[in-house]
């Protein structure tokens, strides 16, 4: 698909899971869009290869969105490289399959860590930047259609995801004074590879196309539509909001 869109030139775009899936998907399209990039991921190999050539416009950050130590000096790294930040795109995410009963508390927590914890301390480090430096920025969460809807064996994505909607209001509280805006938007299941056990599951996947009026998956692009169309000017009357990206699957 070819995009027309020019809404990024020369603006200076944080990605955190950026070293695949939506991540990946957003990066190529800010690049094409003439942004410069940091692209952050607990992946450091795969960032390097994913961007080998690209490092004129994007700087490459090995990061752990569930530290904030490890947060704070990748915010730094790009800031020392670009100069400042004008949007922060905070994708990074995990999904673990446990049933109620048998999550260990180190596997529910990993996943509040990076999902809602990861997404306040990338925000917050970003933030800070933006109200030091009177950057009317942007924040662009990314929640889920598990944030509306539950589904077997994934409660701990969900209530991270749920955490990531309500953060996102609350964020847009405290920054509108500042002409800040955060949203958020929810895809629903889309073909990345964390969605592999379901889409390769035979009674799983009916289960879920069952459910998607529209009877098909998402594709990463449709997605990312949606976070550039968020974090562009394109959205300067949106702050607060999830804007839920799902083919139908929470109509019923
Ligand atoms: N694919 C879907 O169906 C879907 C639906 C709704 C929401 N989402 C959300 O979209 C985001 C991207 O997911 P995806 O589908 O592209 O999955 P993905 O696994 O392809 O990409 C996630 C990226 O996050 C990185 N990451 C994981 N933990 C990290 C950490 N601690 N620190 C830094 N980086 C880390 C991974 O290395 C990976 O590159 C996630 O927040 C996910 O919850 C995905």
């Amino acid at each position: 698909m070819y995009y027309e869109h020019h809404r990024y030139i020369d603006k200076v775009c944080v990605v955190t899971g950026a070293a695949n899936g939506l991540g990946l998907s957003l990066c190529t399209r800010l690049l094409e869009e003439g942004a410069y990039v940091g692209a952050l991921d607990i992946e450091g190999d795969t960032l390097k290869k994913v961007f080998a050539g690209k490092e004129d416009r994007l700087l490459p950050v090995e990061v752990d969105v569930a530290s904030k130590p490890s947060v704070d000096a990748a915010i730094n790294a790009v800031i020392e490289r670009f100069g400042h930040i004008d949007v922060l795109f905070n994708n990074a995410g995990i999904i673990g399959r446990q049933s109620l009963l048998d999550s260990t508390e180190e596997q529910w927590r990993r996943v509040i860590d990076v999902n809602l914890n990861g997404t306040f301390f990338c925000a917050q480090a970003v933030l800070r930047h933006m109200v030091d430096k009177g950057i009317k920025g942007v924040v662009v969460n990314t929640s889920s259609v598990a944030s509306q809807i539950v589904s077997p064996k994934t409660g701990a994505y969900s209530a991270s995801k749920g955490g990531v909607t309500m953060f996102t209001k609350f964020a847009a509280l405290e920054m509108a004074q500042y002409g800040i805006r955060v949203c958020a938007y929810g895809p629903g299941t889309s073909v990345t590879r964390i969605t592999d056990g379901t889409r390769n599951d035979p009674d799983r996947c009916a289960m879920f196309l069952r459910n998607i009026p529209m009877g098909r998956f998402g594709e990463p692009d449709e997605a990312t539509s949606v976070a550039l169309f968020l974090g562009s000017d394109e959205a300067s009357y949106c702050t607060g909001q999830t804007w839920i990206e799902d083919g139908g699957n929470t109509l019923f």
